[in-house]
């Protein structure tokens, strides 16, 4: 299949910052990063030139890393420079976000300066669910509402950590302190009974300070009009690639 190809096709789903398209294989999706970035669920909106390019190399890096040390992950291979192909899943409806540190919406709800220490991380969910605005549930919501076992809510939040453990030391070589992020899973089309990684993990959604200067180097450049917001995003891939 060649490029022209590619983009005359009709995303079979298109989110905020990438969209999913079929290729001949039924069990293989085309995920392209797109250029666009949004905040307050969409509320704020701006395209930056290289940003789909950006998440997509930080994603294979990250993605790669994780598997070497046994994640599973949805990564098939890379493609190009906007696209991975990916294994089909069906996205379990949670946003799962792990805090290593105190920043963002923790320290908005409990009133804690943002940069205080945690003395373990704290894992959390969200039901994604735009119109409901992603709200902050738990395991027992996460039965009720069908996106989750208690086995599975379970088994996400072990994997959660281990990513955290794996992300962080991967970070600190970058001279990135890993504050939060958030990450989703998947069942495999071919066997849901298997959980697997899934979606971006990017400066959208993680927070990174560099160690020395504590700069923010993720999406809440863009979040709090700070400025120099793709810069930080080649400085981070950059970092990552040494
Ligand atoms: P929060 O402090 O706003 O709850 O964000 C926690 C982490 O999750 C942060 O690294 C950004 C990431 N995140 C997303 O990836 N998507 C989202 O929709 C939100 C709200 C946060």
């Amino acid at each position: 299949m060649n490029h022209a190809a590619h983009n005359t096709m009709e995303p079979i789903y298109e989110g905020k910052a990438k969209r999913l398209y079929t290729t001949e294989d039924p069990n293989v999706l085309r995920m392209e990063y797109k250029d666009s970035a949004t905040a307050f669920n969409g509320e704020k909106k701006e395209d930056f030139e290289n940003k789909g390019r950006f998440n997509k190399a930080i994603t294979l890096i990250i993605y790669k890393m994780l598997e070497e040390k046994g994640v599973k992950t949805h990564l098939v291979s890379d493609m190009d420079d906007i696209n991975l192909l990916v294994r089909k899943v069906s996205i379990m409806p949670l946003e799962v976000i792990v805090r290593n540190v105190a920043a963002g919406s923790f320290s908005k709800r409990m009133g804690v300066a943002e940069g205080t220490q945690f003395t373990k991380p704290i894992v959390e969910f969200s039901y994604k669910d735009d119109a409901l605005g992603d709200p902050f549930i738990n395991d027992d919501y996460a039965r009720e509402m069908g996106a989750a076992s208690e086995e599975d809510s379970a088994y996400v939040k072990k994997t959660a950590l281990l990513i955290n453990e794996t992300l962080k030391e991967f970070f600190l070589k970058a001279n990135l302190r890993l504050i939060d992020f958030k990450i989703e899973f998947g069942r495999l089309a071919t066997d849901p009974t298997q959980i697997v990684l899934a979606d971006e993990i990017t400066p959208d959604t993680c927070r990174l300070w560099d160690v020395e200067t504590n700069e923010k180097m993720d999406k809440d450049r863009f979040r709090r009009g700070l400025g120099g917001f793709m810069e930080a995003y080649a400085e981070v891939l950059n970092r990552l690639q040494k």
